[in-house]
């Protein structure tokens, strides 16, 4: 009797596994040639409801385990490994969530102490070390650092989006489109505020996201937008430094000098670092004007 019963959840375990891959198969083709950001928010809510039921499958085959032979369970193993596999395939196909502005700067120049500490910080799961600020003068190279990491980062995140934060205007417009992108039922509400509220409480219920606001001005114009807590990070840029009420402090500080010549000989390609060292001096070693110099002299 007992016997009976489990060969038949078996059958339905395998039945189960065998349909949803038929259904993950049709995504892979589907998701390949979706542009439309709508579309993807869709697959990506089907992917985790797949996750899900993949948790389910598993609960049920460690309990069919205990009572049926290696040999009978072959098939349902087999599947479920092609299951984990199929979605592992399909979720590196999508994606992320991205509105990035900037790309990659190819000059980029030093900084590996700041970038690896900004790493360490965000991922050390420290309580408030998520949050990071890094702040300094302007033209010191903050949003740079901010772009740097995400495109060493990018493939550790789900979910990167970057938040104009110098008025509360534009940083409810980007919170708006975020809820677009994530196809949250809220997006079409006439009201931000509740649009804003929504997007927050998604932070806080998903992991893998990187928020950044970029060049905020104090921490009661961000306080309402930002999540409480929740599996993601948060970079913030900004030339005031008082941010110890929210986030940890990252100070950048200027190029050294090391840093400047490397960054105007990579610049220019010219290789006189005498030169070099010179115009750093009189420039303060501050990337901003080195970078206008470094145009100059490009161009001359
Ligand atoms: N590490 C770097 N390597 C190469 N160039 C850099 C670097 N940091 C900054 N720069 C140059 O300096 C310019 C100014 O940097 P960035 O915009 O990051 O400054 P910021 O600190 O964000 O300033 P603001 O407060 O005005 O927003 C960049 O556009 C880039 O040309
Ligand atoms: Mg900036």
């Amino acid at each position: 009797m007992n016997e009976d019963i489990n060969r038949k959840r078996l059958n339905d375990l395998e039945d189960n596994i065998r349909q949803d891959l038929d259904m993950l198969k049709e995504y892979e083709d589907k998701e390949r040639y979706e542009t439309d950001p709508r579309h993807k928010a869709k697959y990506r809510q089907e992917i985790k409801r797949q996750h899900e039921s993949l948790t389910h499958n598993q609960e049920e085959y460690d309990e069919l385990r205990r009572q049926m032979t290696p040999e009978e369970l072959q098939n349902v193993t087999d599947l479920l490994q092609q299951k984990n596999a199929k979605l592992d395939k399909i979720q590196k196909l999508l994606p992320p969530i991205w509105n990035i502005p900037q790309h990659q700067n190819p000059n980029f120049t030093g900084r590996k102490g700041i970038l690896a500490g900004l790493r360490l910080a965000l991922t050390s799961g420290e309580p408030a070390a998520w949050k990071q600020a890094i702040t300094g003068m302007g033209g010191v190279g903050k949003t740079q650092l901010t772009v740097e990491y995400i495109y060493r980062h990018k493939a550790d995140y789900r979910v990167i989006w970057w938040v104009r934060s110098e008025e509360s205007a534009t940083i409810a417009a980007d919170y708006a489109s975020l809820a677009v992108d994530l196809n949250l039922p809220e997006k079409d509400f006439e009201d931000q505020t509740e649009i804003a509220k929504a997007v927050k409480r998604w932070l806080e219920h998903n992991p893998d996201w990187l928020l950044i606001f970029d060049n905020a001005q104090d921490p009661s114009g961000i306080r309402n937008y930002l999540p409480q807590g929740g599996a993601g990070h948060v970079i913030i840029t900004s030339r005031n430094p008082l941010w110890g009420s929210v986030a940890k402090l990252l100070p950048a500080p200027i190029f050294d000098r090391a840093e400047s010549i490397e960054f105007l000989c990579k610049r220019t390609g010219q290789e006189d670092k005498k030169a070099a060292d010179a115009l750093a001096d009189e420039l303060g070693d501050l990337p901003l004007a080195l970078e206008q110099a470094g145009a100059y002299i490009e161009t001359t």
